[in-house]
């Protein structure tokens, strides 16, 4: 496929071993390219993810950036993809070329330094770049006459009857003030699925026993390249604008006026572009659009930053597949195909058994992911994935990974099928829905499932709870599951009354921290354990010290996270808080009437009957009483009256403007209701007075109007001390400047 270095620049590298392995990996890359290019645009079925195939592209420019000689008119960087022969093909008018990507803001500075070499000042045109298919369109006399995907850049595909159906491509331009419509528009835009639609379709294909798209880019180009138009029709495609190509009678001076003339014609054009003066701008729009980028109607994969000036972008012209004008800065992949090694489940503090992916570590947005969430028996037979299967697994955001959908092209008939267990893997008891019609299978053994004390214990101890450090996941296992020793605990009641000897003869498996398999003794072969809280000579740990001193000061927690730490079904932070305001005693709760705990703000009444339920459980009462022998906090205090503000503003309103000093306006706010004050933003005859602090504005002016007293800013702490009996500082030094 590649011409020999030695018929290229008459140089023999026959012997240069660095040489020869660039020129095998090189070959080797474009077979896998052109295989990919084939599966992506002829069969709308990729097997890897874009960034994936980012990759492979990036490692083959760095190949012939170091080794120009490689680069042969063979090699994919010199072409524009590929296209099917299903439809029939089309010569564009004018080549539709494709984007030059980049990855960092420091490439897209090395871009607009070249440019700016040669064209210094120029304004950019920035564009969020749609993941979707691009198609070529052409309006002859305002009529829509072709429309065809871009195939190789220079032959698509005629989906003229397909594009037909798009409701936002018009079939005539309109006439517009001041835009006469052309003879002759070839225009080139994104044909995309819109996010809200892709989820729905989703959910209908998997309802139909079909296979889910893996993003809204294959779901617009499978459903645009229907063979049957009608089909296209079904699907609510839409179409943004974003280029041109021959045109005759209308000659727009940048591309931002074009966008303004295509508009009054009534094509659709993107509501985000915006033209920016310098290269910083454009990192911001960056960053802007990095940050919406789920909050938009299509997706997005990147930014567009083009030369605005449509004669300036013509002199810095083009290579072969990628204007000079114009460079994608790509997002990091949120998507990235990997292998579903096993779907194992796992069971949470309240007993529910949930599938998840062990993945082979990929990553994904910056993190590894081994990882994934599958929910519940029926979303993996919605999925359709298969345990070997290649899946497509997102992470968008700080949203937690999911896997989205098989590869079923990648599929080898080596794939098996999942079977929900029957049994809790932690202890054997039989799996039941909690009532009837609950897709979710349960644990029925919730005081001492060693799986589900082990993650109560965890959740307990953590942040939004007893905010016990030292006291991890793998010392909550240990507690719960200790080689070498009887289990310390058989419910949470014991974790307060914990002694040191019960701790001291805890062992663990040693597990490898990278593949969490466990470490093997060399001497024995057999998994090798360690005392988890003493050290070699049977001493305590500092980390187990600590952890029981800490145990200890956790029993003053506020109420909110006593009653959070119950790991009562529904209740989290947010509803333990309001209980705690509301009733402020861990006895009231427990004794409540449901209807009362149902009115309070944040509760209702499913919450309500989940905590009637759980402290009709012996076991769990049992429980709150351990903890409280112990001597956990079981109310929030009420206020000390003897700490109470003598209440010197008691039935006065008082009015502030200006900065006073040493307050923020908040806390002057709270001050003044701390001694019985109300505080009002608007200055009445009802007003007792107005505390003036620096630069008052119109309020202070009403005041004096009105003849309502004027405290000075720098007074405020004495009239918060004796109300409006306090003496004031002469009024000369009031007045505002
Ligand atoms: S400009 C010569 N602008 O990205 C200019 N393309 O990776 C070529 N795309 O083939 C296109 N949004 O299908 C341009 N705002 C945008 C775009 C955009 C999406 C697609 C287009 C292009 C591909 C290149």
């Amino acid at each position: 496929m590649s011409t020999t270095d030695a018929e290229v620049d008459g140089t023999d590298r026959t012997d240069d071993p660095d040489f020869q392995r660039a020129r095998a990996r090189h070959e080797d890359l474009s077979v896998e390219i052109t295989e990919h290019r084939r599966r992506y645009y002829a069969e709308d079925a990729p097997t890897i993810s874009d960034s994936q195939f980012d990759e492979l592209m990036h490692e083959l420019v760095d190949i012939e950036t170091a080794y120009p000689e490689l680069k042969n008119e063979d090699s994919p960087t010199q072409q524009v993809g590929t296209f099917s022969t299903a439809f029939t093909p089309v010569q564009h008018l004018e080549k539709m070329l494709s984007l030059q990507d980049v990855f960092s803001l420091d490439e897209v500075q090395a871009w607009a330094d070249r440019i700016t070499a040669e064209v210094p000042g120029e304004p950019y045109l920035c564009e969020v770049k749609i993941d979707g298919l691009a198609v070529d369109l052409v309006y002859e006399q305002g009529r829509l006459t072709k429309a065809a995907t871009r195939g190789d850049g220079v032959t698509g595909e005629d989906v003229t009857a397909n594009v037909a159906t798009i409701a936002a491509v018009p079939q005539r331009l309109a006439a517009a003030d001041g835009h006469d419509v052309p003879e002759l528009l070839e225009v080139r835009g994104e044909v995309y699925f819109p996010s809200a639609d892709f989820l729905r379709l989703n959910e209908s294909q998997v309802a139909a026993g079909k296979a889910p798209f893996a993003n809204p880019r294959n779901a617009a180009a499978g459903s645009l390249r229907q063979k049957d138009a009608a089909k296209t029709a079904e699907r609510p495609l839409s179409f943004i604008a974003h280029g041109l190509g021959a045109l005759r009678g209308f000659e727009p001076d940048s591309q931002s006026h074009a966008y303004a003339a295509l508009a009054a014609w009534g094509l659709p054009t993107s509501p985000y572009w915006r033209v920016v003066g310098t290269v910083e701008e454009a990192y911001d729009y960056i960053a802007e659009f990095g940050e919406q980028r789920h909050r938009l109607v299509h997706e997005i994969d990147g930014v567009v930053i083009k030369i605005d000036r449509l004669d300036v972008q013509r002199r810095l012209g083009a290579t072969s597949r990628t204007p000079r004008w114009a460079v994608a800065y790509k997002f990091p992949p949120e998507e990235v195909n990997t292998r579903l090694l096993d779907i194992k489940v796992s069971i949470g503090r309240t007993g529910r058994a949930t599938p998840y992916a062990v993945l082979e570590p990929v990553r994904v947005a910056g993190s590894e992911v081994e990882f994934a969430t599958l929910h519940n028996a029926d979303q993996v037979k919605a999925k359709g994935v298969r345990i070997g299967d290649t899946v497509v697994v997102r992470k968008a955001g700080d949203v937690i990974p999911e896997v989205v959908a098989p590869v079923e092209a990648a599929r080898t008939g080596d794939e098996t099928e999942f079977v929900m267990p029957e049994r809790c893997p932690e202890c054997g008891s039989v799996l039941a829905p909690a009532a009837e019609g609950d897709v979710d299978l349960r644990c029925p053994n919730a005081r001492s499932c060693p799986g589900q004390l082990r993650e109560r214990l965890a959740y307990l101890s953590g942040r939004s709870c007893f905010d016990v450090d030292r006291m991890g996941y793998i010392a909550c296992a240990a507690l719960v599951e200790p080689l070498g020793a009887d289990p310390v605990l058989v419910d949470e009641g014991g974790v307060f009354d914990l002694k040191m000897d019960d701790l001291l003869p805890i062992q663990v498996v040693v597990r490898d921290p990278d593949t969490g398999l466990p470490k093997q003794d060399p001497k024995t072969g057999e998994d090798k354990v360690v005392a988890y809280f003493a050290n070699k000579n049977g001493e305590p740990k500092k980390t187990a010290v600590q952890m029981l001193e800490n145990l200890e000061a956790a029993k003053r927690q506020p109420l909110w996270r006593v009653v959070n730490a119950l790991s009562i079904r529904h209740v989290g932070p947010v509803a333990a808080q309001a209980l705690a305001e509301h009733f402020g005693d861990l006895d009231r709760i427990a004794n409540a009437d449901e209807a009362e705990m149902a009115a309070v703000d944040g509760v209702g009444p499913t919450i309500a009957a989940a905590i009637k339920d759980w402290f009709a459980v012996d076991w769990h009462r049992a429980i709150v009483e351990r903890w409280r022998e112990a001597g956990v906090r079981m109310q929030d205090d009420a206020p000390d009256p003897s700490e109470a503000l003598p209440q010197t503003l008691e039935g006065l309103t008082i009015v502030i403007t200006g900065g006073i000093p040493d307050y923020t306006r908040e806390g002057a706010a709270a001050a003044v209701k701390a001694r019985g004050g109300k505080v009002s933003g608007s200055v009445s005859k009802k007003t007792s007075a107005v505390v003036a602090g620096e630069k008052p504005g119109s309020k202070y002016d009403k005041a004096v109007q009105l003849g309502v007293p004027v405290v000075a800013g720098a007074d405020f702490a004495a009239l918060l001390e004796d109300g409006l009996s306090a003496p004031q500082t002469p009024d000369a030094e009031t007045e505002p400047e």
